[in-house]
């Protein structure tokens, strides 16, 4: 994966942050696991496997990592933390944590534990602290991370750049009688010649009645005269998600997939405009959700208009009912109403926005008019 910088100062004050918030909430130790969170503090990313790797942050002092051999030098090369435990394939890696965790931590620590850690290692803590108290350590990282400073802004509009120029070409090279893998390998390659460093998730390339799925991937079926399109993919530049839908129509559609699609492109546009600085965020997912039902279509959106993203696909804030946290300036999430009419079609269109100046800003700007390949 492609580094961020090791700029100190950038790391340096999400450290006194993160401690900070440690220590308003009694925290001593953070545990974290490769993934995310691993990356923001340290600049260092790379996927959880059976080897242990952890990044401890105390309350107070500097972090440090626990680190297979293997990645030594790598954690050198792209992390900014010091301090390394190094261990060895042959070594015991329980006796290595119960070495480091008796250093970093007083009698019985209050751990916070990140939700991406494999149980087995929760398991090793468990039993060599069975005392302590643990919790979450999405309760210090995501606030943390659910604002956006305006380098992560420009990171993910690069990518969120990336995703439409992918859909620009594709829906130029997409065409009856292809088939959904087809269709979702093109996407895949697209993205990766486009800049991306990696494919965030397994696109989404489904074809008439398959749209109806909302998380349908691709099958064996052509795409046929009369289908609509579903296509929802997205990549990762410097750790940053991308995350785009949009719908086509394959050799024009009928009038009831029509009206469908102006009724999801109207919540959407509304929805984007009610994202104000301020608001909570169930009301974005009220407006779309009023203008879909109003047009009689309420039992076929099946889920929430949006999710926050960033470092992951899907994080704080969720744009949903019952979520009454305010939109603030940096926070950066979906917008993607969608129809599902089981065994006929489906529609979604999905744009990232991002709330500066007082209200949202859209990171894609590929075209939302239905398009005919
Ligand atoms: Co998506
Ligand atoms: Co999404």
């Amino acid at each position: 994966m492609v580094p961020d910088n090791k700029d100190a100062n950038i790391y340096g004050s999400r450290l006194l942050r993160c401690q900070r918030l440690m220590s308003q909430r009694e925290i001593d130790i953070l545990f974290l696991a490769p993934g995310p969170n691993m990356y923001y503090l340290s600049g260092f990313l790379e996927e959880p496997s059976e080897r242990l790797l952890a990044l401890i942050v105390p309350q107070s002092g500097d972090p440090l990592f626990i680190v297979p051999e293997l990645y030594e030098q790598q954690v050198r090369t792209f992390s900014w933390v010091d301090k390394l435990i190094c261990w060895k394939d042959s070594q015991d890696p329980n006796a290595v944590l119960s070495s480091t965790m008796g250093q970093v931590a007083a009698k019985r620590p209050t751990i916070a534990v990140d939700s991406r850690m494999w149980s087995r290692f929760l398991l090793m803590l468990l039993t060599l602290a069975p005392d302590s108290r643990y919790l979450d350590a999405g309760l210090v990282m995501n606030p943390l991370r659910i604002k956006k400073t305006p380098e992560e802004i420009a990171l993910m509009s690069r990518s969120a750049e990336i995703a439409d120029a992918v859909f620009t070409e594709t829906a130029k090279e997409c065409k009856e009688g292809m088939t959904e893998r087809q269709l979702s390998a093109k996407l895949v390659n697209e993205l990766r010649r486009l800049g991306a460093d990696s494919v965030g998730y397994e696109p989404v390339a489904s074809s008439g009645p398959n749209a109806a799925l909302p998380h349908y991937r691709s099958g064996d079926r052509k795409l046929q005269r009369g289908d609509l399109v579903v296509m929802d993919y997205g990549c990762l530049y410097r750790g940053y998600n991308s995350d785009i839908t949009r719908t086509v129509a394959v050799g024009g559609c009928d009038n009831e997939r029509k009206k469908a699609y102006s009724v999801v492109r109207s919540a959407q546009e509304k929805a984007y405009e009610a994202a104000l600085e301020g608001v909570e965020a169930q009301s974005v997912d009220k407006t779309a959700r009023e203008i879909i039902e109003a047009a009689g279509y309420g039992q076929f959106f099946v889920h929430r208009t949006g999710h926050g993203i960033g470092l992951e696909i899907h994080e704080e804030p969720y744009i949903v009912a019952g979520n009454s946290m305010r939109l603030d300036e940096g926070m950066a999430f979906s917008v993607e109403p969608g129809i599902y009419v089981p065994g006929h079609y489906g529609v979604r269109i999905e744009d990232i926005v991002v709330i500066q100046a007082g209200r949202a800003r859209r990171l894609n700007n590929c075209t939302r008019e239905l398009i005919t390949i």
